[in-house]
């Protein structure tokens, strides 16, 4: 029997567009395996920070990595875990202190070179649809389809001060959305794969559209390109 060829799409953009909610959705739907990769890198922000290094010294960082084993797990309901060193991190690292931790880790270039096999490794082995940063830019820059989602900040803090809210650890909107900014602006102007939009990535702004309009945007997206 001819094996199908392995699909890959790549999900870029700022935080607080959608990109895991809606990676994950579509992934399901597709019967593709979906990567977090953010959490990767919030892995290791996690790490730092619980060791009381700087994370925005990339020597510190660098001392540490060789201490450091990520592992990627999924559950049967397709959620990602994290596992650091063997134990369970998934929940920990969504915690809002830890979001700029892993947003300044994830400027160094050792950070960025010691994750990156790691990331190809997965789309090696399944069809992937896989959100972050510089996954169409770098990561996979033969991926099948490439997306930018974005939004516009107010949308995004708006959303993301929901998330905080059912997760129980709610944040006034103004510290959200100054904080996300302040990311939005880190990543895309650090040296190493800032964010930035890959010349044949399709955008697709989400301000105006809800979950299920932006499903299928995408899921339409990929099918166009895909064949499938
Ligand atoms: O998607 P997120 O908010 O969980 O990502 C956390 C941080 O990790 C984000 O501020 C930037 C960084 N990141 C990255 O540099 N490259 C990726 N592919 C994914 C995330």
């Amino acid at each position: 029997m001819q094996q199908e060829k392995l699909v890959s799409v790549a999900i870029d953009g700022p935080s607080g567009a959608g990109k895991s909610t809606l990676a994950k959705s579509i992934a399901g739907e597709l019967g593709y395996v979906y990567v977090d990769t953010g959490a990767i890198y919030r892995t290791i922000g996690y790490f730092v920070r619980s060791r009381g290094a700087d994370p925005g010294d990339a020597e510190s960082v660098q001392r540490l990595l060789p201490e450091i084993h990520v592992k990627m797990m999924y559950s049967k309901d397709g959620l990602q875990h994290m596992l650091l060193n063997g134990a369970d991190v998934t929940e920990e690292i969504r915690k809002p202190e830890i979001s700029r931790c892993a947003s300044m880790v994830s400027a160094h270039t050792c950070v960025r070179d010691f994750l990156l096999e790691m990331q190809r490794e997965a789309a090696r082995r399944h069809s992937v649809v896989m959100d972050g940063r510089d996954i169409g830019t770098v990561v996979l820059p033969e991926a099948d389809v490439k997306i930018y989602l974005t939004a516009s900040p107010e949308i995004r803090a708006r959303r993301r001060c929901l998330e905080l809210e059912q997760r129980g650890t709610p944040q006034p909107y103004e510290q959200v959305l100054k904080e996300l900014r302040q990311r939005d602006w880190d990543d895309m102007h650090r040296e190493v794969a800032p964010l930035r939009v890959a010349p044949d990535a399709v955008t697709v702004d989400t301000s105006e559209l809800d979950f299920d309009g932006s499903r299928q945007a995408l899921l339409r997206i990929i099918r166009e390109k895909v064949g499938r």
